[in-house]
């Protein structure tokens, strides 16, 4: 991987290892020849380690295997493993984000025009899920600010909604009850154009394997991880808070900002602790869940003002 070092690194033994990294890919590339799936053949996508305050956290990222295995994509199956099982039938390419709406520029792009649209950041990510488990995932992409720029938003662009991909030539839950098709979600323009906020292109220094939202997905890790649409094919700007896939399914369940909070429990499950992937077994402690999942200081400002009780 070509990420440089400097001051705001984390010190060598809080990190997965580089080598890991290259091992497993040094590993799949020997095994490549073998009938692999598509989704365990990674290619590489590397990027400089961010320098924005919060970008990389000193936790311990989460086993590769995990992160990849153990993963929510409806599109795919309701069961944590489906995902991995199922997404190979996802394809990547071609691929096009249309981004419409209130906006100067309104435009398709291709996906690899994303590719390059930004300088790629390494971001080390908490995710909390509002089941009750975390992780920590090496994400690899650009702040979504750096696309919203070039399309120029209009004054009255005050939510963005993210519309992802629905095809049932590929994705065989799509037609299922469990949500309404498309998946979708939304920010609000300052959440949106926050710096934390990335658009993900990879992880663990490799193209986001297909469960976990290839080619390109939002990150936004201050809040619950069913914020962050994966396989996302369009972008819009909307003047009214635009109506998301988990709000409309169970509107007591699922508000609009589910940013991270341990003082509002979801009816199903509790916000106050959560369970790190990983760090299973019988003794093993339960960590305490952070208000903005440990993010406040950046972006606890965003809702100054407002009853979070309320707006959950
Ligand atoms: N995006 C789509 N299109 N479909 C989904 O079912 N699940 C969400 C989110 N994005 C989902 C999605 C949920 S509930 C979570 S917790 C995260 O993706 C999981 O991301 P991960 O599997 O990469 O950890």
């Amino acid at each position: 991987m070509l990420i440089r070092i400097d001051a705001n690194e984390p010190r060598a033994s809080e990190i997965t290892p580089r080598a890991v990294h290259e091992n497993r890919r040094l590993l799949l590339g020997a095994l490549a020849g073998a009938a692999l799936p598509a989704w365990a053949a990674p290619q590489a996508l590397t990027g400089t380690r961010s320098a924005v305050p919060g970008a990389v956290t000193m936790e311990k990222p989460t086993a590769y295997k995990d992160a990849t295995t153990y993963n929510n994509f409806y599109e795919f199956g309701t069961d944590k493993a489906d995902p991995a099982r199922n997404a190979h039938t996802l394809k990547t390419r071609p691929w096009t984000v249309e981004v419409e709406g209130l906006v100067n520029k309104p435009r398709r792009f291709d996906i690899e025009e994303l590719l390059k649209l930004a300088p790629m950041e390494e971001r080390i990510y908490r995710l909390r899920c509002v089941e009750g488990w975390s992780m920590v995932i090496p994400w690899v992409g650009y702040p979504l600010a750096q696309l919203i720029q070039r399309v120029q938003p209009q004054g009255s662009a005050k939510y963005v909604e993210f519309v992802t991909l629905a095809d049932k030539a590929t994705m065989p839950y799509v037609g299922s009850r469990v949500l309404d098709w498309p998946y979708t979600e939304g920010l609000r323009m300052d959440e949106a154009l926050h710096p934390l906020t990335l658009l993900t292109f990879g992880m663990y220094g490799e193209v986001l394997p297909n469960q976990n939202g290839a080619p390109v997905r939002i990150v936004v890790p201050w809040k619950y991880g069913f914020k962050s649409a994966k396989s996302i094919v369009k972008i819009r700007f909307v003047e009214h808070e635009p109506p998301t896939a988990w709000n409309g399914a169970a509107p007591q369940e699922y508000g609009f900002y589910s940013n991270v909070n341990p003082a509002v429990d979801h009816p199903r499950w509790s916000q106050a602790t959560e369970r790190r992937i990983g760090e299973d077994g019988l003794f093993a402690k339960k960590r305490k869940t952070l208000p903005f999942n440990g993010y406040e200081a950046q972006v606890g400002q965003l809702y100054a003002g407002m009853d979070l009780k309320k707006f959950y």
